[in-house]
């Protein structure tokens, strides 16, 4: 999506050979316009896919998840990292190990959102190895869900995230993919 690797050239930060710096409109500060345009062209990529779900994990996943839903006119269901008191009873739960950032945590799915009428896309703002992803795709099976497919917004194609879910038959749509970074080196995947 030319739209958003413009936005990744002019506003984003390579950080070091793995790491990419979004923070002025995907993970902190966010911008709607961006947001509504990539939740048309995932709803356009999927809209024959019958998705009665959009499904994505807190935090960053959300903005673009929201359009999303918006314009697939289907609800939105955030994935908890935290789960509350009042949210113990009829769940899903596994776990995921970030290798980014060094850290698990237990993801968690309401099943009186999700069963096995639904087919869910699965949206996430980045696709490194994949450990989000794929726990998504376990929570939406263990519900009984069918998946439509996972849109992404920045896939780094570098690491092993998108084979690891194409290697499960999964549809995989990367709105910007990014072949290299390096301190202030940006390349995209030739399309
Ligand atoms: P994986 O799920 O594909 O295996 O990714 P990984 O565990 O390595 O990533 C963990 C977190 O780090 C995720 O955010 C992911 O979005 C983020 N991340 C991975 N690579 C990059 C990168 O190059 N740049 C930035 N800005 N973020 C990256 P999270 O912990 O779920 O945080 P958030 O959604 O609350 O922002």
């Amino acid at each position: 999506m030319k739209l958003l690797e413009d936005k990744i050239l002019a506003e984003g930060r390579a950080l070091s050979t793995s790491i990419l710096k979004v923070d002025s409109f995907i993970n902190h500060q966010v911008d709607p316009d961006l947001m509504n345009e990539i939740g048309k062209e995932f709803a356009r990529y999927f809209k024959d896919c019958h998705v009665t779900k959009v499904l994505t994990i807190e935090s960053s996943g959300i903005a673009p998840s929201v359009y999303t839903a918006m314009h697939l006119g289907v609800p939105m269901i955030i994935l908890k990292k935290q789960t509350s008191k009042i949210l113990n009873s009829n769940v899903a739960q596994t776990n995921i190990t970030s290798f980014t950032k060094g850290t698990s945590y237990e993801l968690t799915l309401s099943l009186d959102y999700v069963n096995e009428n639904d087919t869910v896309l699965i949206v996430d703002d980045f696709l490194a190895n994949g450990e989000a992803a794929t726990g998504a795709v376990r929570l939406a099976q263990t519900a009984g869900a069918k998946i439509a497919g996972i849109g992404i917004l920045i896939e780094k194609s570098f690491q092993k995230g998108r084979q690891r879910l194409i290697d499960q038959g999964l549809n995989v749509y990367s709105l910007a993919r990014v072949a290299r970074l390096d301190e202030g080196v940006i390349e995209f995947v030739r399309h």
